[in-house]
């Protein structure tokens, strides 16, 4: 299938069912990076559906993947074969703390529960490649991170709270030079301090 026309179609797909995807612009931006950074390894945590992946896997790309909710992997599955990147993408369903990886990655993307960043960290950080990068979407959280107090919902004020203790947590840490970068959600960049 025309890899254009299943991306527009996924993007329909996430819409119409409700299934968060990357926002273009902030997609645009890792795309971006990974050219010019010469990324060839990629490890993403939450798959979705698989359109990240798929956006990110190309010719020079390997892209492996971890996807924990079943109907969503299956259709990430099914995105790859149509998009005939099952050579660049190699999708894993499990809930990404019980899934243990030996490779090392030159880029790892986490996007998935947005309350548990640091501890995504901590797990999979001896998967990057020496002087590797993190990347974390979604750090402003639709414009509520700094605002907690004024949320009203308990569950969401509690989510918010998580992701404003990450970012005070990552102005404590010694290992990686912090960068935020004010593009779609909010991206922050980690580069492992060399
Ligand atoms: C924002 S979506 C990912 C979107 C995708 N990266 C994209 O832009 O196309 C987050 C996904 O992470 C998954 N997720 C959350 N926690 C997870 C975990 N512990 N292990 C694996 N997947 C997880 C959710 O089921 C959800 O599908």
């Amino acid at each position: 299938m025309n890899i254009n026309k299943l991306i527009k179609e996924m993007e329909s797909f996430a819409s119409r069912e409700k299934v968060p995807i990357m926002q273009d612009s902030s997609l645009l931006f890792i795309l971006n990076y990974i050219k010019e950074n010469k990324i060839e390894t990629i490890l993403e945590i939450g798959t979705a559906i698989g359109y990240s992946a798929i956006r990110m896997a190309n010719e020079n790309t390997y892209v492996t993947t971890i996807e924990r909710d079943e109907a969503r992997y299956l259709e990430a599955v099914k995105n790859v074969k149509l998009a005939d990147l099952e050579h660049r993408i190699k999708l894993i369903f499990k809930d990404a703390f019980d899934t243990n990886i030996k490779d090392k990655f030159d880029l790892i993307l986490i996007d998935a529960a947005k309350g548990k960043n640091r501890e995504f960290i901590e797990k999979f950080q001896r998967n990057l490649k020496l002087g590797g990068t993190i990347i974390i979407d979604n750090i402003d959280f639709h414009g509520m991170v700094g605002k907690s107090s004024e949320i009203k919902s308990r569950n969401l004020r509690s989510l918010v709270r998580k992701i404003e203790n990450f970012l005070k947590y990552l102005e404590t840490q010694k290992e990686y030079k912090v960068e935020k970068i004010n593009i779609g959600d909010g991206l922050i960049i980690l580069k492992e301090e060399l």
